[in-house]
């Protein structure tokens, strides 16, 4: 069997990341058709669309699209495609696993931690006015819908897997009302699942709470604003950005992607770390249900991170973006010619 994917490979360093991950995605043996478009300025230039109706076909066929970062312009021009595609599939779930890597150094080993962010409203609805000058409305969004809909696929998530603890994270004691009924929500559906214990934390408690001692925490579910700063400040545990993959789920599509940028600075040098990109499409081949293939990159990967010189520049190396991709493809076919040895 093949999987149809919509393959966006972005711009700057997008092309090279993408390259090297579909090169290792291939090599598991999994069959992809791949469909692959432009959007951003590219696009633009070509079709006259940031985002073209092709690529929103594809995505509706398909229901799975691979991306890589596109430079959205500061200031002007157009607004980030990340969003309109979130908003244009009902991309509801920002999913973020938080997993250490060997060898990249961090204040804290072992971490396992799971953000889920609510991906479509609070102050993220665009509803802005000036009511009089020198002063500005901002309307933060909160409905039964979504927080209900964010609270079930995190229980859903954590009983499938066997995760043991969520904690809705709020600031339900200044915003009683918004964050007040985003908590009723996630009590009502916690019920359901007596299983999985269920707490809830002040958000800027929270961050202290993690910065201090971030095993204490399992899955933390939020709304979309808290959801973007404490999802970055996790990504700090285990190395930054550019090693923590992202998924925006939504009932009939997902997109997975690299949360880090497009890097102008170094594209087109062969200079970029694909990491963030290959372990969102671990997410992606675990969506598809192709979960031998999942670990067969994720053991490969870990490999390569035990043999510092075969890591990319930012991160100490003397690899390129295409020598890493030979490594982590190398360490599975070693693995597949030995597989008792592998696990
Ligand atoms: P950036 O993440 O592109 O770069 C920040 C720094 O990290 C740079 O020094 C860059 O060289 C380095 N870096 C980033 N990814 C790397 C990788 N995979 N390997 C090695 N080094 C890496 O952030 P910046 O400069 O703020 O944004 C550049 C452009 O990317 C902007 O137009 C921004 O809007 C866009 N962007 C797009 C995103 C997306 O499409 N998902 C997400 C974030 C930013």
């Amino acid at each position: 069997m093949s999987h149809k994917v919509t393959l966006i490979p972005g711009d700057g360093i997008g092309p090279e990341v993408t390259q090297a991950t579909v090169r290792i995605l291939e090599a598991t043996g999994v069959k992809f058709e791949w469909e692959s478009f432009a959007v951003g300025a590219d696009a633009f230039e070509k079709h006259g669309e940031y985002i073209p109706k092709e690529v929103i076909e594809s995505i509706e066929r398909t229901h799975v699209a691979l991306k890589g970062p596109v430079t959205t312009p500061v200031g002007g021009g157009f607004s980030s495609i990340n969003v309109a595609l979130r908003q244009k599939f009902e991309l509801y779930a920002n999913f973020r696993p938080i997993r250490n890597l060997p060898h990249i150094p961090t204040r804290y080993p072992d971490v396992d931690l799971i953000i889920v962010r609510e991906n479509t409203e609070s102050l993220y609805s665009g509803l802005e006015h000036e009511v009089v000058p020198g002063v500005v409305e901002s309307l933060k969004i909160i409905t039964e819908k979504a927080s209900t809909r964010i609270a079930k696929f995190a229980f859903e998530y954590a009983r499938k897997n066997q995760r043991k603890k969520i904690h809705a994270i709020h600031k339900a004691n200044i915003m009683k009302l918004s964050d007040g009924l985003f908590l009723r929500c996630c009590r009502t559906v916690a019920k359901g699942f007596p299983e999985i214990t269920y707490g809830e934390h002040i958000v800027d408690n929270t961050c202290m709470q993690l910065v201090m001692n971030p095993y204490q925490y399992d899955m933390l579910v939020m709304e979309n604003l808290y959801g973007d700063i404490l999802s970055d400040l996790c990504a700090a545990f285990v190395g930054g950005l550019g090693f923590v993959p992202s998924a925006n789920l939504g009932d009939h599509c997902a997109i997975f992607e690299a949360v880090h940028g497009s890097a102008p600075d170094i594209a087109g040098k062969n200079l970029a770390n694909p990491t963030a990109l290959l372990r969102s499409s671990l997410l992606m081949l675990r969506h598809l249900n192709e979960f031998d293939a999942s670990t067969q990159i994720r053991n490969a990967l870990e490999r390569v991170y035990r043999h510092p010189k075969k890591l990319t520049k930012d991160i100490g190396g003397q690899a390129g973006t295409s020598e890493f991709a030979d490594a982590v493809i190398e360490e599975m076919d070693k693995a597949k010619a030995a597989p008792a040895a592998a696990h």
